[in-house]
């Protein structure tokens, strides 16, 4: 009997964000692989006030009220908070009406809560999943860098190359929002694992997928319908696309079943002079220079089996 893997301790830095939401509720759904150390907020999607709020409602529905919550940054490190109202709706969770969270959120700033952690815990052990913006994080690397090399792995999702950007014609949101701090990390030496539009835009809900969450009867699985179907709206009049993305739970797919994903390790750099194409990921993918491979850049995955996944794990929950 091979004894079971110690479940992952993992910190998941977010701004939902319907697509957060749903990688929150695959991470609680895990709890055999993956342990929620807690969940930072992050300005992004939707100001911190409502990015924090909507971390609590996820993780009540989760039937996690006992799942601790912590506010962050309320702007980017250098730049005016840019938000995605127009994607996310001006809740950042718009779909079905939902009512304030009861569970409290912690009073320790996230940043603090990150680098605690990382204190507290061995080296190697604790996995950063951020999901947003990427200024919580590079503000821990600065107020603490003797964290840095106690970080197991970054797995986050951000940035784009072939699939170029989502939120200007150069950059996907998350890393548009904060390019100083997505240089911070990704020239931190910690290891990378990044899912980036080139991969995040194959993973697209379909009719059948939609209704396979709705089909479970539960609570979680109307609300992720629901969730999902506003989400969807925007992408399919952009893209033309019979879906949308769902971006954010690519990462938590990803420490669950890693077979399910393939790409490159490689450089990638981050724009953040240009005005024009300020927040672009610079993908070294042919390795046309001499610049060391700081990140494993995602770019294809079994969507079948994501969805696959995320169905059974979702059904699991309340
Ligand atoms: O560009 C997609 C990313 O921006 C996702 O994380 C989505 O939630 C938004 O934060
Ligand atoms: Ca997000």
């Amino acid at each position: 009997m091979v004894p079971a893997m110690a479940p992952r301790k993992i910190i998941i830095d977010t701004d939902p964000g319907q697509d957060d939401a749903v990688a929150i509720l695959l991470a609680l759904a895990s709890r055999e692989e993956l342990d929620v150390l807690g969940i930072t907020a992050v300005a992004g999607n939707v100001p911190l006030a409502l990015t924090q709020r909507n971390a609590r409602i996820v993780c009540e529905l989760a039937g996690r009220p006992d799942m601790r919550v912590f506010a962050g940054a309320d702007a980017p490190i250098h730049r005016a908070l840019v938000t995605a109202e127009h994607v996310h709706g001006k809740t950042g969770l718009d779909g079905p009406p939902v009512p304030d969270p009861d569970m409290d959120l912690q009073a320790q700033n996230a940043v603090d809560f990150i680098i605690e952690t990382l204190m507290e815990h061995p080296p190697g052990t604790v996995t950063l999943v951020p999901i947003g913006p990427l200024t919580n994080i590079a503000l821990a690397f600065e107020k603490a860098p003797e964290i840095v090399p106690r970080v197991a792995e970054i797995v986050l999702m951000g940035g784009a190359y072939f699939e170029v950007g989502n939120i200007t014609p150069a950059a996907e949101f998350n890393i548009y929002v904060d390019p100083e701090a997505a240089e911070i990390v990704f020239k931190s030496g910690v290891p990378l694992v990044v899912m980036p539009l080139d991969v995040t835009h194959k993973a697209l809900t379909s009719r059948a997928r939609v209704e396979a969450f709705r089909a479970m009867g539960t609570e979680t699985g109307r609300m992720v319908a629901a969730w999902t179907d506003f989400f969807e709206r925007f992408d399919m009049e952009k893209y033309g696309s019979e879906g949308a993305p769902l971006h954010d739970p690519c990462t938590i797919a990803y420490l669950l079943k890693p077979d399910l994903f393939s790409g490159r390790h490689i450089n990638v750099a981050i724009e953040t002079q240009s005005d024009l194409t300020r927040g672009m990921t610079v993908a070294d993918w042919w390795r046309v220079t001499d610049r060391a491979p700081n990140a494993m850049f995602i770019g294809d995955l079994d969507a079948e089996g994501y969805f696959a996944l995320l169905t059974e794990r979702l059904a699991r929950l309340p």
